[in-house]
């Protein structure tokens, strides 16, 4: 069934030291990678559940998975409620014939958001930090979350299922007349999303010249 893990050990899961990991971007070819199952819960898994939930957190994102921290392991983490879950292996054990549109964005893909359509609720299973087998209903945006990460897990990202002509930029801008904040959508096209990202990604290789020469 499950390994009973020691309990000295394994505390609440969150003692010691956490780390913010660096979240991958569209075009980095660790995001079309299928990840693989994870044999056996150990301390490796276990901190990088940790680490994975802290990033998600201070990323102020509600989902996650191993492949956007450049780690090809079967493993998400996901907001519900006021909960956040880690799932090992996780496997959508039953699903609604229900589906529903709801926009969603992607950490890996900032500043762009589109409409999905996907199965309305959900059961969800998999092991969690302790090794233990678990489940979890979800529903609605949580159910769409569980869907884009276990996606992630196969190489899939959401502007693969996108509604046409849904896709748009997400640009924050102060209005210079009235002093606030506001939001605009800027239609676009995966095509052009890719070119972006891959114009992004070229910059950040390029050697910074020193400055004391
Ligand atoms: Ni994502």
């Amino acid at each position: 069934m499950f390994e009973d893990g020691d309990d000295d050990e394994d505390d609440d899961g969150f003692r010691g030291i956490m780390a913010i990991l660096p979240i991958r971007l569209l075009g980095d070819p660790v995001l079309r990678k299928k990840a693989q199952a994870v044999n056996k819960v150990g301390a490796e898994e276990k901190a990088l559940l940790r680490d994975m939930i802290e990033t998600m957190i201070a990323a102020e994102g509600i989902g996650l998975a191993a492949n956007q921290v450049g780690v090809l392991k079967r493993i998400i983490v996901f907001r519900q409620g006021e909960q956040v879950r880690g799932l090992i292996n996780p496997r959508i054990i039953k699903r609604s014939s229900e589906q529903e549109v709801n926009p969603e964005g992607c950490l890996s893909i900032p500043n762009v958001q589109g409409d999905v359509k996907r199965h309305a609720q959900i059961v969800v299973s998999g092991r969690n930090k302790e090794g233990k087998t678990v489940q979890y209903s979800c529903e609605g945006r949580v159910a769409h979350c569980v869907q884009h990460e276990i996606d992630h897990l196969d190489g899939k990202l959401f502007i693969d299922r996108v509604v046409p002509d849904t896709l748009c930029w997400v640009v924050h801008e102060t209005n210079k007349e009235t002093g606030e904040e506001e939001t605009k959508f800027i239609p676009t096209t995966v095509e052009q999303v890719e070119a972006t990202f891959a114009r992004r990604r070229e910059k950040a290789y390029v050697p910074q010249p020193s400055e004391t020469t």
